[in-house]
């Protein structure tokens, strides 16, 4: 016997009495509840999602088209057959035009169970087609906000990249207790949060550098669990459900544990009264159609709370930078974004399903990797940042060019400069000694960073290269220029960390 919940719109008991025999002969095991009025149909759809429902087409108080209205409204899929007595074919036709989904002669009640049968099946499918299609819509409205936030992203970068490098700068002139440290350091603050927020825009429009190894998720789960624990306190309980055997997939590792982080806040935050929290691994095999991702095999990593959930107006918006129910202060309505970023960036795709009260769980599909290569090197050890080789600077945006001749000068570096690649050629050309290190913008105006470097190797052999951009690896991919192994910073960076790649570079065999 299969549950049932029915709502009929019938004056009628006697007549409800016969359809629910009628169902239950053919094989539904039905609860139910009667209504007559408009009122009473609203109530009733407030309360419980109903599987069908039965309408008669004339009544006292209300008429078939009018329930019908006010169901689709609420219920868009819900199946609503017309059952009627008298109904002739006009009446027919006037209801499966308004949109009902059948509908049935009461002296032919045999024709019920199956009727019923097919419309919720039918159901299903165009509900699970309305989510597809919701899905696509919600994920282009983000791709479009992605871009216009990369390209603004961008821009800052390079503007925070000057105000912070001189404030660094001006602060190693400035002794502690001088007049001007404590307005150098508060710039320094200002200019970090700013960073930090481009960061996180950056990141939302998938155009960090992300740095992807072959990596197992459930490891990642368990190295982070008691960061995890320790961030949601005592009155939530975490549970992890790593699924055994989960295969690898290629992720930066570090923008997954942001992930993880970003949603684990979330939980807590929705759940101050304390509750459940689960991080549960599984691998999945994805068939054409099923979820709004290539079909193929996923690891899936879910993140599920019992938390206050949401109404569908902010599932619909949780994805968007800036969109927040917290107050002011609370929240930067960035954490959802920035997942999002990292996952589309890595390949992969999120979903959510929340209501309110009912919890919100996230789901986030990676694709797997068929083939274990090695994981990415260890971080190499500290080494002196100071030089005293020959760099040529190429790059057009004044202020970053003017920064890191400031930065390398300081460092006991000898600094040549060009605003672009003819410039370069001159300059080089103008140079009597040797030039050991390139550092270039990767994409300029008039010749980018690769043509640039070939020219230039032409005439010192053992020059050497560092690419700079705001840009991720991918973009830098697509203008041809970023070959596996070739050093690369990304703006804004301060002289120290400069200073520091740049000795990494020159000191590479
Ligand atoms: N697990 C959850 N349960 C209930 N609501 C959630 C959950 N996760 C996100 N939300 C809702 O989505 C909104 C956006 O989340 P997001 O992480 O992007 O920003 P935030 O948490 O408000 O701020 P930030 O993460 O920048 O500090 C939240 O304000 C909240 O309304
Ligand atoms: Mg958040």
């Amino acid at each position: 016997m299969r549950p049932l919940r029915v709502l009929f719109v019938e004056d009628s008991a006697a007549d409800a009495e016969l359809m629910l025999r009628a169902l239950k002969a053919g094989g539904f095991d039905p609860v139910h509840e009667r209504v007559e009025t408009a009122a009473a149909l609203r109530a009733a759809l407030e309360g419980i999602t109903w599987d069908v429902v039965l309408s008669d087409y004339y009544l006292p108080e209300l008429e078939a088209p009018a329930a019908l209205a006010l169901v689709r409204e609420r219920a868009p899929d819900m199946p609503f057959l017309v059952v009627s007595g008298s109904m002739g074919e006009d009446t027919a036709v006037a209801a499966m035009k308004a949109g009902a989904t059948d509908y049935i002669m009461k002296d032919r009640l045999q024709r019920l169970a199956p009727a019923v049968e097919r419309a919720i099946e039918e159901a299903a499918v165009r509900h699970d087609r309305r989510r597809l299609e919701q899905q696509l819509l919600a994920s282009q409205r983000l791709e479009a906000v992605g871009r216009l936030a990369g390209g603004v992203a961008h821009d800052f970068n390079n503007v925070l990249t000057a105000v912070l490098g001189s404030t660094e700068l001006l602060l190693l002139d400035t002794p502690p207790g001088a007049a001007k440290r404590e307005e150098l350091e508060i710039i320094r603050e200002a200019a970090t949060h700013a960073q930090d927020l481009i960061r996180q825009l950056l990141a939302f429009s998938s155009r960090q550098a992300l740095k992807p190894v072959v990596l197992d998720v459930n490891h990642l789960v368990k190295n982070v669990g008691k960061m995890l624990r320790r961030l949601i306190g005592e009155n939530i309980e975490l549970t992890t459900e790593p699924a055994p055997d989960v295969d690898s997939v290629c992720a930066d590792p570090g923008q997954l544990e942001q992930v993880l982080v970003n949603l684990v806040v979330n939980a807590r935050d929705a759940m101050p009264q304390g509750g459940r929290l689960t991080i549960a691994t599984s691998n999945l095999a994805v068939a054409a159609g099923a979820v709004p991702v290539p079909p193929g095999r996923y690891v899936v990593l879910r993140v599920t709370d019992t938390g206050t959930g949401m109404d569908a107006a902010t599932v619909e918006r949780a994805f968007e930078p800036f969109f927040t129910t917290k107050p002011r202060g609370k929240g930067s309505g960035l954490g959802l974004a920035t997942v999002y970023g990292i996952v589309r960036q890595s390949g992969g795709h999120i979903e959510v399903e929340s209501m309110p009260g009912a919890g919100t769980t996230f789901r986030i599909y990676l694709p797997r990797v068929e083939d274990v290569a090695e994981q990415g090197a260890a971080s190499t050890a500290a080494a002196p940042a100071r030089g005293a080789e020959t760099v040529l600077v190429v790059e057009d945006d004044e202020r970053v060019r003017a920064l890191a001749r400031k930065a390398l000068e300081q460092a006991g570096y000898r600094v040549l400069v060009a605003a672009g690649g003819k410039e370069a050629l001159a300059a080089a050309e103008g140079h009597d000694g040797p030039i050991d290190l390139l550092m270039t913008d990767v994409v300029m105006p008039e010749m980018n960073g690769r043509t640039l470097t070939r020219r230039l190797t032409q005439r010192h052999p053992d020059l050497k290269v560092l690419y700079m951009s705001g840009y991720s690896d991918e973009d830098i991919a697509q203008h041809g220029v970023f070959e596996t192994g070739t050093a690369f910073i990304k703006k804004p960076f301060t002289p120290s960390v400069l200073t520091k790649k740049l000795r990494e570079v020159l000191d590479e065999t």
